[in-house]
């Protein structure tokens, strides 16, 4: 059965002196195995050192991003072997604020993806429609356009190792959340997509998160929805005692 997965990102925040005390408060406040896996999704200068710390913890890292090429002539970009090579275990990919910022399309986004597979990183890919979208009723087809452009293209044996967010954007670091009816309708049509391309065992063993604007509060009512498998947590995850509260929620 799915893994229930507690995810931080810490996007663009935290020295590296400030990273590695974050990361050792979790670690220090996790005294008993959560029931959940929990995973740090940290800058790329912290890996490395993250991964040294939690080594022998129940906590996983992930970097942010990774670049759509394998090696070479890419100044200032982090391939996906770099990244396993620090200890990482994930990669978060597809998030709203490198498809907006940084021009992520589907295709380079199916690029990632393999190459992270490649790599033996597990992707946690993002997907979601922005408030627009929403507003229109377009969310399904906007989420089920994102899984074809960049994930249906995968075998079934590659599929298995990705973990999917659902981040509507307009939750994300806006303080408004999905209600618990929205993301568990949105995370059981998810589901329905990868069980129409994958079959229905792949789709069960399937983690989906929800994140936006996820906290200590809302936790535990999100988290109660049968298809809402845990969260990728944003400002929350920057406060052990808010994301420990978070893990203890689910
Ligand atoms: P937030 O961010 O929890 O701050 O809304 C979530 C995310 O962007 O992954």
């Amino acid at each position: 059965m799915r893994k229930n997965i507690v995810a931080g990102n810490w996007k663009m925040n935290k020295t590296l002196q400030e990273g590695i005390e974050l990361a050792s408060e979790v670690k220090n406040m996790l005294t008993q195995t959560p029931e959940c896996e929990v995973v740090l999704g940290v800058p790329f200068i912290h890996l490395a050192a993250i991964a040294a710390l939690v080594k022998d913890s129940p906590i996983k890292v992930s970097a942010e991003n990774c670049a759509d090429e394998e090696q070479g002539a890419y100044t200032g970009e982090v391939s996906a072997a770099m990244v396993r090579s620090t200890g990482a275990e994930y990669v978060i990919l597809g998030h709203s604020e490198r498809r907006a910022y940084y021009h992520e399309t589907c295709e380079i986004l199916k690029k990632k993806t393999l190459l992270a597979l490649k790599n033996n990183l597990k992707p946690i890919f993002c997907i979601g429609e922005v408030k627009q979208e929403r507003e229109a009723g377009k969310q399904n087809e906007v989420v089920k356009e994102q899984l074809e452009g960049s994930l249906f293209n995968l075998l079934p044996e590659q599929f298995s190792n990705i973990v999917l967010a659902y981040e509507p954007v307009w939750a994300i670091g806006t303080g408004l959340t999905a209600t618990p009816e929205q993301a568990q309708e949105m995370h059981a049509y998810i589901r329905s997509l990868i069980a129409a391309k994958y079959g229905q065992e792949i789709a069960d063993n399937t983690s989906i998160l929800y994140g936006g604007s996820c906290n200590a509060q809302n936790a535990a009512s999100l988290f109660a929805n049968p298809d809402v498998d845990g969260g990728l947590i944003g400002g929350a995850a920057l406060k052990a005692t808010d994301f420990k509260a978070i893990i203890d929620a689910r």
